[in-house]
């Protein structure tokens, strides 16, 4: 009998995306059954070639040969390295006596069943059968026991978490905390502090097992206790398989409000209309958000600018890494303005942020408070249709946070990305599209003139079976969405950002 495994462990180990897997699966190259596939399936659709481009097979061979080179210079304990090299080694003759044992089961099936057929069979004919049998049982080819042996390895580098219930999947690398790995895999766990006081990364544990890797402040509730409750910010799995029960946000209403204060690590120059302005929160007081979603950011009287100014932005960054948060700043921002002293730091009068930015007030080192997250411009995560990501000049931002974790999520058939501006060369970040283009089969790139995208959009194929996010200026936007609806795309898949 193969070994079954998880279509994300299997993709995982071939060093391909889920939905790449599922996209076989669907065209009939690989059987899987009630959300598994088998070894033995897989290795005969993806043959060892493309197990070798993976660069699995790769690392290990360089993690063996390090590991010799290693031993032999140091003559000391076993390092990480060597013990990955003898696992790796102790699981393939693992796998190749499961492989054995399997065929050897298979002959005294067929010897079972054969006798049952004919009681009268001569010792010539299972002698012949036997024969048969067991040169096919040991002559068979044995890439597979590297495929299994590869599993228990990546078993042992990386835990697979399963949550409720949601059914969601990630993997935990080395040690790092479970609330970390869940948040790099697009997930969006509720939590606070992110060390070990608040409680919210509550998680129970239904099976497997979860080890603290930090100290914590927090106390669990005896009830809590009994339940198997763990902190998902401390704790990193210790079981190859974990299953966890966490409270996780759905939608935008479910992130709360929060208001924190962020250092300014950098402003840099993206074009002469766009500034990327990078702040860093404290590790004790991170920024929870949806990809897509703004805040208001604000400098109070008597820092830079000597008045109350703020501006609400989208973050352009991913919220799987909560603590360094990027904006894309633009010159002539329609979210600019005085504030006068004393109002909220949000509504329609806000403050001069872009020209502080653009004058040099605000730089390196400044404070700035960083209040929400606000908005519903976010992914629809249980849909399956391809993504049509469409920005304008600066709506680049929402859109770039939205792409990065589309990617981080895995749940996308296709993406394609258009990026319009009324400059030539007025996409301030060409390289990072054509690097998503690059490296990710089913992305397209376009970068287009603002006239030029009606009728691109009317010419992409498929345009009514896709969810389209559109951010940019309401002025170009809005007519923009009209058409698209006009044109036949169903109001639920348009999702609009007017900046
Ligand atoms: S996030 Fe506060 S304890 Fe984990």
């Amino acid at each position: 009998m193969s070994q079954w495994l998880t279509l994300s462990r299997a993709a995982h180990l071939l060093g391909i995306s889920r939905v790449a897997l599922q996209k076989r699966i669907r065209e009939g190259d690989l059987p899987s059954f009630d959300g598994m596939v088998a070894v033995d399936d897989l290795q005969r659709t993806w043959p060892q070639l493309d197990l070798d481009e993976s660069g699995s097979f790769e690392k290990t061979r360089a993690i063996r040969e390090d590991a010799f080179a290693r031993r032999l210079r140091e003559r000391v304990l076993p390092s990480q390295e060597a013990l990955a090299q003898r696992l790796f080694v102790q699981g393939q003759e693992l796998a190749e006596l499961q492989r054995t044992l399997t065929r050897y089961h298979a002959l005294f099936d067929v010897l079972q069943v054969r006798l049952a057929q004919t009681p009268q069979v001569t010792a010539g004919e299972l002698q012949k059968l036997l024969d048969e049998g067991l040169a096919r049982a040991l002559s068979a080819p044995a890439p597979a026991a590297d495929v299994a042996a590869l599993d228990a390895m990546l078993r042992v580098m990386s835990a697979h978490v399963t949550v409720k219930p949601s059914g969601r999947e990630f993997f935990v690398e080395g040690s790092e905390t479970l609330l970390k790995a869940a948040l790099r895999a697009g997930l969006a766990p509720n939590y606070g502090c992110g060390n070990g006081v608040c409680g919210l990364c509550k998680a129970r544990v239904v099976a497997g097992e979860a080890r603290a890797v930090a100290p914590s402040d927090y106390r669990f509730s005896e009830a809590e206790k009994t339940q198997n409750h763990v902190l998902m910010c401390v704790c990193t799995a210790h079981s190859s398989d974990l299953v966890l029960e966490v409270l996780e946000a759905g939608a935008p209403e479910d992130i709360p409000e929060q208001r924190i204060v962020a250092k300014v690590r950098s402003v840099d120059v993206l074009n002469d209309e766009v500034m990327r302005l990078h702040l860093q929160t404290p590790r004790s007081n991170r920024l929870r958000f949806l990809a897509g979603q703004r805040v208001t950011l604000g400098v109070t009287a008597g820092q830079a600018s000597g008045a109350d100014i703020h501006g609400e932005y989208p973050v352009a960054s991913c919220p799987c890494d909560d603590r360094n948060l990027i904006f894309h700043i633009s010159r002539s921002d329609r979210r600019s303005g005085l504030c006068p002293p004393g109002i909220p730091l949000r509504g329609p009068a806000s403050a001069d942020f872009s020209h502080a930015v653009f004058e040099g007030r605000i730089k390196s080192g400044d404070d700035l408070s960083v209040w929400g997250p606000w908005g519903r411009f976010v992914l629809v995560e249980d849909s399956a249709r391809p993504l049509v990501f469409v920005a304008v000049e600066d709506g680049f931002a929402p859109i770039n946070s939205l792409i990065e974790h589309a990617i981080a999520v895995d749940a996308a058939e296709s993406i394609a990305l258009y990026w319009a501006s009324a400059r030539p060369g007025g996409q301030y970040l060409p390289n990072q599209c054509r690097a998503w283009a690059a490296a990710l089969d089913e992305f397209s790139y376009l970068p287009l003139a603002t006239d030029d995208l009606p009728t691109a959009l009317k010419e992409h194929a498929g345009l009514s079976n896709s969810e389209v996010y559109l951010a940019g200026a309401a002025a170009h936007v809005e007519p923009l969405a009209a058409a698209l609806l006009v044109a036949g795309l169903p109001p639920s898949q348009l999702h609009v950002e007017a900046l």
